[in-house]
């Protein structure tokens, strides 16, 4: 146990010591492409399926494997514009990264409607046929307007001891690094770990009303989120649960030289 809980720190701790590497807050320049097709995002790697369509006016986009982290990139929010100042707005516009993007030569493909909310009033079919534009990106904190940090119970989970549950809505600007779960009254915490995308689980999961924490990157270490009571007793496969928290914190991160970089307007 001790030896255990010793590994998960370390684990934890080289966890979020990389995604602090990573400088998601750095302005960084790539082109981006855009999905001709809108199903094509819903069913992303991430696993939100059709959940996806409800978030960010469905400004989807698929990230390449730096920004995807294995998983603990899906639902990062990015603010975005194109560079040709004829074509494109100085704003630009935010997307959610809901899926994998294997192609190299962008760091995003965006949803046809993230892509067009780059443009300049009336040139959006002009940055269509463009196709590929020149971007500059940073992460911003997602804003999810009033929603709680939420979870739903995975088609796969098998009761009573295998539980997998998705998170949605995750707001800020953080990473999930590690979650635990126990019967909602107890101190036995049984970890869950990420099987893909927004996805965790557990093969060890308490019967009757289920309480949760999340441990996320914040500061230059990690914070605890707890929930009180996530999954009432009588939880169904596919149902969707409110925490009754929300994350709203900015991981810090030792950028070096982007820290004098600027979204100039
Ligand atoms: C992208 O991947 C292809 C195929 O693996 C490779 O040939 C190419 O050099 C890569 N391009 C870049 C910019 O990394
Ligand atoms: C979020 O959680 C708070 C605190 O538990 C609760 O009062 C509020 O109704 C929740 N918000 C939504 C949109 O469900």
């Amino acid at each position: 146990m001790g030896l255990c809980f010793f590994l998960f720190l370390l684990i934890s701790t080289f966890t979020i010591a990389n995604a602090a590497n990573a400088c998601d807050r750095c302005l960084h320049q790539t082109k981006v492409a855009f999905f001709s097709t809108p199903n094509s995002l819903s069913s992303g790697a991430c696993g939100y399926g059709s959940l996806a369509t409800t978030f960010y006016g469905t400004h989807l986009a698929a990230a390449v494997p730096s920004i995807y982290k294995s998983g603990s990139g899906c639902g990062a929010c990015f603010q975005m514009r194109c560079k040709d100042s004829k074509v494109c707005s100085k704003e630009g516009t935010q997307v959610i990264v809901t899926d994998l993007n294997k192609n190299n030569e962008t760091d995003f493909v965006v949803s046809g409607r993230a892509f067009k909310a780059m443009a300049n009033k009336g040139m959006a079919n002009n940055l269509l046929k463009l196709g590929v534009v020149d971007v500059e990106y940073k992460r911003v904190p997602c804003d999810f307007k009033g929603k709680n940090l939420t979870v739903r119970v995975e088609e796969s989970t098998k009761k009573p001891n295998y539980l997998a549950l998705k998170f949605l809505y995750q707001g800020g600007q953080t990473e999930i690094v590690a979650v635990d779960i126990a019967k909602v009254g107890s101190s036995s915490w049984t970890y869950m770990t990420r099987n893909y995308g927004a996805v965790w689980d557990t093969s060890r999961a308490p019967t009757g009303p289920v309480q949760l924490r999340l441990l996320v990157t914040s500061g230059y270490d990690g914070k605890w989120i707890w929930a009180k009571t996530v999954l009432p007793a009588d939880w169904t496969v596919g149902g969707v649960y409110d925490s009754g928290v929300q994350i709203d914190d900015i991981a810090q991160e030792g950028c070096g030289e982007c820290d004098e970089q600027d979204w100039k307007s």
